[in-house]
């Protein structure tokens, strides 16, 4: 990522790359060292736990974070904690996401969902876990100096995936099963289910830096909007159009489901158009910045580009 922004192309996203699997590798690193061990009691329960959290996934709330706070000058290791709680917050959605009184999904990154793996029960304790795991992370941990600090992120990340948010967007997704949503009903369900928890992941890298500079705080502000809404639209389109093997998931489940999606409202071109309309307003949020907000722009880039 340190090329100048003359380097061709194709060498930038060489280093974007490696600097992504890199941080992928970081972030699975916190991950397996902040999930209790499937050797403590009760065992059934953190085995599960580490099953649903431990392994795959792209990690882009996570990558999110680690680059707005980059950007804003926050120290890496500062920005570990905030960017896995959002990553284990993430993880316990997908875990009743795939429920059978939810989606009824069988295949989660590429293995057997975890109901399917440990049974209902087990799989409602996972998502109870998790998220409470992701409180208590924030709130012991030790490089975030000032209580203060940790209060802003705990309540930013209470207001994401609660009912104002993640939770309040899937609840607005169950009840609209079947019925056909209008297109500005459909962008707050996606705002809230999908782009709340985005818009949190990035905030949360750009609060880990010691000193706030408002004016970069607002740009992470609109640039994760909008990518978190071009986010969950590109997911629409992927399981519209992606096979089941490369998604992890399986594809084609909106139809069969008979959810409402930007492809389902807008149909396929129409959806495509809308995230890279989406793509363009993340990028303009940031064009007061140079180099500084490359890492975002190459995030933007692979959210609106991703096969998976
Ligand atoms: C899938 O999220 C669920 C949505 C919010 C659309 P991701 O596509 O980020 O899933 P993982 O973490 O890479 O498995
Ligand atoms: C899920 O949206 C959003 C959350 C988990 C909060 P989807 O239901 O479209 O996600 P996938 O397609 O199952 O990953
Ligand atoms: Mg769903
Ligand atoms: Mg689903
Ligand atoms: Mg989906």
């Amino acid at each position: 990522m340190n090329k100048p922004m003359t380097a061709p192309i194709n060498e930038q996203t060489t280093d974007f790359n490696a600097w992504a699997s890199h941080m992928q590798s970081r972030m699975e690193n916190v991950l397996e060292a902040n999930m209790p061990l499937a050797s403590v009691s009760p065992m059934r329960l953190h085995e599960a736990m580490r099953y649903s959290t431990l392994g795959s996934g792209k990690r882009v709330r996570a990558l999110l974070a680690y680059a707005a706070g980059e950007f804003c000058g926050a120290e890496l290791e500062k920005v570990d904690i905030p960017a896995a709680s959002v990553e284990i917050i993430h993880a316990f959605s997908l875990v009743h996401d795939d429920l059978p009184c939810m989606d009824d999904d069988d295949l989660r990154r590429g293995k057997p969902t975890t109901h399917k793996q440990y049974g209902d029960a087990m799989a409602l304790l996972v998502g109870d876990a998790l998220q409470s795991l992701a409180f208590q992370l924030i709130s012991q941990d030790k490089l975030l100096k000032s209580a203060t600090q940790k209060l802003q992120m705990l309540h930013l990340l209470a207001l994401a995936s609660g009912s104002r948010g993640m939770a309040g967007g899937q609840a607005i997704d169950i009840e609209s099963i079947g019925m056909l949503l209008t297109r500005t009903e459909l962008e707050h369900m996606h705002i809230q289910k999908t782009g709340a928890l985005i818009r949190a992941a990035a905030l949360l890298g750009a609060y880990s830096a010691d000193v706030l500079d408002t004016e970069k705080v607002q740009a992470i502000d609109h640039f994760s909007k909008a990518i978190g809404l071009a986010f969950q639209v590109v997911d629409d389109i992927l399981d519209s159009e992606a096979d089941t093997q490369t998604l992890g998931k399986t594809a084609g489940k909106d139809k069969l489901n008979n959810k409402s999606t930007y492809v389902t409202i807008l149909g396929l071109s129409a959806a495509k158009h809308l995230a890279s309309e989406l793509h363009a307003n993340a990028i303009a949020a940031l064009s007061c910045y140079g180099r500084e907000a490359d890492l975002l722009r190459h995030l933007a880039n692979f959210i609106t580009q991703r096969r998976f």
